[in-house]
């Protein structure tokens, strides 16, 4: 089913490439408003979002490919992007993945039957210094043991 932004977001999205020497240097801010507005980058958002940029569908799925935190599939209500690069993994990154794993029964790129958790492992996030770390959808989470996990998913399963 096709998707269009709504207009707020498509006067949003020219503000930003206002900022911009060519409007296909958008791309990247103009993927964070598609995955924000619908949800993850179906091949529909990523229509949409190539004709709001004014590139080929080709181009806005290189783009989304080449990045972990634009999710290709529908993600759970709680999105789990755990380190696995070199920092993270010198630090326990393996713990932190089993942790998971056990807890939820869900191996990377899975999603819970009740939608309420997905998982991936993915590169570097940029807080090397704190590892190992994880994001839960936005939000990071740092120097993480799986116990902590373990709590951590405890908490989110109340919510
Ligand atoms: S290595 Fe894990 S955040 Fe950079």
């Amino acid at each position: 089913m096709p998707v269009q932004f709504r207009q707020e977001v498509k006067d949003e999205f020219e503000t930003i490439a206002s900022r911009y020497p060519v409007r296909r240097a958008a791309l990247l801010p103009a993927l964070w408003l598609a995955q924000r507005e619908f949800g993850f980058i179906s091949m529909e958002a990523v229509k949409a979002v190539a004709d709001l940029v004014g590139c080929s569908p080709v181009q806005v799925l290189e783009t989304a490919g080449f990045y972990t935190l634009y999710h290709k599939e529908k993600p759970g209500k709680y999105h789990l992007q755990v380190c696995r690069t070199i920092s993270c993994l010198l630090n326990g990154s393996e713990g932190i993945q089993k942790a998971i794993e056990q807890k939820l029964g869900l191996k990377p790129g899975q999603v819970t039957p009740d939608g309420q958790f997905s998982y991936q492992a993915v590169e570097c996030l940029a807080a090397c210094h704190k590892g190992p770390c994880m994001r839960v959808n936005e939000q990071y989470h740092e120097n993480l043991t799986p116990e902590g996990v373990g709590k951590l998913i405890e908490g989110l399963k109340k919510k």
